[in-house]
């Protein structure tokens, strides 16, 4: 089929790909050649290109380096045995970018922009995508701002851009957490469920806190009462306890509405394992530990992917979970996750797009 929009390729004459060791990939520090380029002005899309990655001019009164407009999203490319790019539920972001884009006041990216520019990258810098299992290609969708204009008031041109990471695990061990009732990641009527640069920027400080401690991220907990969980840093997180799964709703506008995290209550339904989407108060977590009846806790996200917790700190008080070798819904629900997006299992929801 013809591509919906043309879009002109630079290849860069120096690629980086020799000087890359791919056994040893770190998450984020490597960026692969090329990158996608879309601009917005006079109220549409165009002058679609893909370029060599590299620095790009801006303006210092760039709105976005004053007021903030700036979405991103994360996804992640893999390679099945035949060497084919599989891209898992490419779709899926492109929608929430859309609603980033509302909440922030952007311009809607039309989805066949999204996906037609990802394509030509990857398939452009198909070589980057790792082959070993527990490694990826990420990918780095994003929108912000370009007036050159300090009043406030939303911006009339913007710049799309997706770029490229071949990345190992972005937790290579188990993580632990603090429940955090100090600061808080967002409110109803907030930003908190757009994936908003701004809402990684506040989180920095509190988190940097918890680090000290010596704990990798924090549980986020409600902003009014702070006490319900919400979600962690990188990740929407799962409990399961007595059996039952369960993970904060995304009806309060507060929480990021995780594709990972959709995944795996589509995988749990699929399996007939009891999941459910309501909050889970600090007391209650609190209680399960107490009492024993916390089976496993885990992170959700693209970066993440499920990423097991082994201890959380409530208000001061530390408390360890049950050992990773007694986790059998994450487990499995890992296993399944990398069989689909290897391409080793069949793909039953059609989450996979290949390139
Ligand atoms: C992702 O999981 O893709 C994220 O965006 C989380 C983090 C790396 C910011």
């Amino acid at each position: 089929m013809a591509s919906p929009i043309s879009i002109s390729v630079h290849k860069t004459p120096h690629s980086k790909i020799k000087g890359i060791d791919f056994s040893s990939l770190v998450f984020g520090k490597v960026v692969s050649d090329h990158m996608f380029v879309a601009d917005y002005k006079d109220g549409k899309w165009g002058d679609f290109r893909i370029e060599p990655y590299g620095p790009m001019e801006i303006y210092p009164a760039n709105a976005t380096l004053h007021y903030g407009q700036a979405i991103f999203e994360g996804m992640k490319a893999y390679k099945n045995v035949k060497g084919e790019v599989l891209v898992f539920r490419a779709e899926a972001n492109a929608r929430r970018l859309n609603e980033s884009a509302k909440r922030m006041c952007m311009p809607q990216i039309p989805e066949e922009i999204f996906l037609e520019g990802l394509k030509k990258l990857l398939d452009l810098d198909r070589d980057w995508v790792p082959q070993e299992k527990g490694s990826s290609l990420y990918i780095r969708p994003f929108m912000f701002a370009m007036d050159n204009y300090i009043g406030v008031k939303p911006s009339e041109t913007y710049r799309f851009m997706i770029f490229t990471c071949p990345v190992g695990a972005y937790y290579s061990k188990p993580v632990s957490v603090k429940v955090e009732t100090t600061y808080t990641r967002a409110v109803e009527g907030g930003t908190g469920e757009a994936k908003a640069a701004g809402n990684y920027a506040a989180s920095l400080y509190p988190a940097l806190l918890a680090q000290k401690e010596g704990y990798e991220q924090l549980l986020w907990t409600d902003g009014k009462s702070h006490t319900q969980i919400e979600e962690s840093g990188t990740m929407n997180v799962m409990f399961k306890i007595n059996g039952k799964v369960i993970t904060a709703p995304t009806t309060t506008g507060t929480i990021l509405k995780g594709v990972t995290r959709d995944s795996v209550i589509q995988l749990a339904k699929d399996w007939g394992q009891a999941i459910e989407e309501r909050f889970l108060t600090v007391a209650a977590l609190q209680e399960a530990l107490e009492k024993g009846t916390l089976e496993e806790a885990f992170g959700v996200g693209t970066a993440a992917t499920i990423a097991f917790i082994e201890k959380i700190q409530i208000q001061g008080k530390d408390y360890l979970l049950p050992p990773y070798s007694s986790h059998s819904f994450s487990k499995k629900v890992l296993a399944a996750l990398d069989g689909i997006k290897y391409g080793e299992i069949s793909d039953p929801h059609s989450w996979i797009i290949k390139i």
